[in-house]
């Protein structure tokens, strides 16, 4: 059934996972209902040992959050005070900027417009004096990607005083080696902290359930900013439930793929280009920000919601999830019959 507040019958704005979580999970969060009445865990401490067996992670460097949101915002919380630097790109996730002003941190901004940029650049514009370095890899919206010798030689190259926010919400898509999330990398570094998702492979967006990595001093920083019973009972069960399920996971993450490829294959439409990304997602670019409105109000009246990114800095540019074949087969029809 679809969401009530929302018109349209084909969700792409969200980079939602469309496939939606596997019977297993959809059956735990049945029977679980039952005991709605119970606080969850303090402290998650069943997810989080589901998490570590399935990463190779110890438990005490693992925190839980509301969605990964919840953790960038802890770790505004507990890291930064009023007026401290942090640094992101311009077309970066836009928590990074939003906690910015909330906890009145000074952002310093690396200009991405090429998207796929330098990391030697952008690490030039750090100092003694920054606070925190977020970066999403890949990064949504702009798909810009970076493999594990480019972080690595990145994270050297930055003050062992500054934390590094690596935000991984969309890794589970990467199937490459010389992909890194970043949890091999927090023991040789301490001042790295990975944010992890349930809400894009997982497929439990609805749910609020993300979770960060660090060496334990760091979580334990994190912790003291973090409300009592954050998570809720239901919400782990699932994220237990779904990292046990890797079958599933893996069957979307291949789903994902052949999905994007025939998408981009088969849209065809001169109005517009179209752009990959390693996640669950593209980009649309087209020549005018009218044409980019125009072309999202043509697809809400046909029940299919696209993001438009001028929230973004990007008004040429729209994002567009990659949904199920079924879906994909619909949008690609529709935005090929439109015109302008
Ligand atoms: C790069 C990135 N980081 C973090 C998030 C937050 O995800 P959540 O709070 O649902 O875990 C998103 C959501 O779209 C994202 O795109």
């Amino acid at each position: 059934m679809e969401p009530k507040n929302s018109r349209a019958s084909i969700r792409l704005s969200s980079n939602e996972n469309n496939d939606g979580p596997s019977t297993k999970v959809k059956t735990a969060i049945k029977k679980s209902v039952n005991f709605s009445n119970i606080y969850p865990e303090l402290d998650g401490e069943t997810l989080r040992n589901q998490i570590s067996k399935t990463y190779s992670l110890k438990s005490e460097q693992i925190i839980l959050g509301a969605g990964s949101d919840e953790v960038l915002q802890m770790i505004y919380a507990a890291f930064t005070k009023p007026g401290d630097e942090v640094i992101f790109t311009k077309y970066a996730f836009a928590m990074y900027a939003i906690y910015a002003k909330n906890f009145n941190c000074k952002p310093k901004i690396f200009n991405d417009s090429q998207f796929q940029f330098s990391l030697n650049e952008f690490a030039k514009l750090a100092s003694s004096k920054t606070k925190i370095i977020f970066l999403a890899n890949p990064n949504n919206p702009t798909g810009s990607i970076f493999y594990k010798d480019e972080i690595i030689k990145f994270i050297k190259k930055i003050n062992k005083k500054t934390l590094i926010v690596l935000d991984s919400a969309y890794c589970e898509y990467l199937q490459e080696k010389k992909y890194e999330d970043g949890l091999s990398l927090v023991k040789k570094f301490p001042n790295l902290i990975i944010t992890r998702s349930f809400s894009k492979i997982y497929a439990l967006g609805g749910l609020r359930i993300g979770w960060g990595y660090s060496s334990i001093k760091n979580i334990s920083k994190l912790y003291q900013f973090k409300k009592p019973f954050n998570v809720s009972r239901l919400s782990c069960i699932a994220a237990s439930e779904a990292l046990k399920d890797q079958r599933w996971i893996s069957k979307s993450v291949k789903n994902n793929i052949n999905n994007k490829k025939f998408t981009i294959e088969q849209l065809d439409n001169s109005l517009f280009k179209t752009k990959d990304t390693t996640a669950n997602f593209i980009l649309l670019e087209f020549s005018h920000e009218k044409i980019a409105n125009k072309f999202v109000k043509f697809l809400y009246r046909n029940k299919i919601t696209v993001r438009h990114l001028a929230s973004y800095h990007l008004p040429k540019h729209v994002r567009m999830t990659i949904g199920n074949l079924n879906e994909m087969k619909k949008t690609i029809k529709v935005c090929n019959s439109f015109d302008v």
